[in-house]
């Protein structure tokens, strides 16, 4: 038995409950800008991936604010095409809620909060100190869907990983130093403490187990 979700008959509320409360946990990605007037601005977005490596590329989805007007983020990405995407642990959870308050535009959320900043490598938009890993990034397009939705993809121009969360050697994660978080439904979200492993088999060995 299944309960069928026509979208064509539900409202854009109930299928937000549905596609945000299903589809989990989601990346978040503590979006770092810098206005025409020089102010940082920090958003969380779990709209969010990363889409390919080559070329390297990540997506996000942004809203419009509740009164139509585009969100910061969207603002300042239109006026200079940079972002940073800044990604969020255990320990940045707190914060990454508090960036979501709806600060006015002239005030900047890292400011306001007193997040530790560190200026960027790749791109002219700081990242947050206390980030485990920021995507320095371009803009390359923002595709309009309607008038409350931009699909932003940007391409990743380098990384900044605190030490010993990658390995510079084999480029491998070490999830005992890694602890991101991941956005559940409404107010929750999720760890990654428990993991596990499935390893495929090849064609052939799965032939031989399965006796064909
Ligand atoms: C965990 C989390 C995920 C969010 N994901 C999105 C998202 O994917 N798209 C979006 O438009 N807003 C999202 N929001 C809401 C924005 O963060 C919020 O509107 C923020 O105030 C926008 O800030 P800005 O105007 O400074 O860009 C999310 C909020 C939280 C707490």
């Amino acid at each position: 038995m299944a309960i069928d979700f026509d979208f064509a008959t539900l409202s854009a509320a109930e299928r937000y409950k549905l596609l945000c409360g299903l589809v989990v946990p989601r990346p978040i990605a503590l979006i770092t800008t810098i206005s025409s007037d020089g102010i940082v601005n920090a958003a969380p977005f779990s709209f969010f991936n990363v889409f390919s490596e080559k070329p390297p590329l990540v997506v996000v989805g942004l809203q419009v604010k509740a009164d139509q007007s585009p969100k910061d983020t969207t603002r300042n990405v239109r006026a200079n095409g940079l972002f940073v995407i800044n990604m969020v642990d255990e320990a940045l959870a707190a914060s990454m809620v508090d960036c979501s308050i709806g600060f006015p535009a002239g005030i900047g959320e890292p400011d306001a909060l007193k997040l530790p900043m560190a200026p960027g490598v790749h791109v002219a938009v700081p990242h947050l100190a206390g980030a485990p890993a920021a995507l320095e990034c371009r803009k390359v397009t923002l595709m309009n869907f309607g008038a409350e939705r931009d699909l932003l993809v940007g391409e990743v121009l380098g990384i900044q990983v605190r030490d010993g969360i990658v390995d510079p050697e084999t480029l491998r994660t070490d999830y005992d130093n890694y602890m991101p978080v991941g956005r559940v439904a409404g107010t929750m979200y999720a760890r990654m403490q428990d993991r596990f492993e499935i390893k495929p088999d090849t064609f052939e060995s799965w032939q031989l187990r399965n006796d064909r």
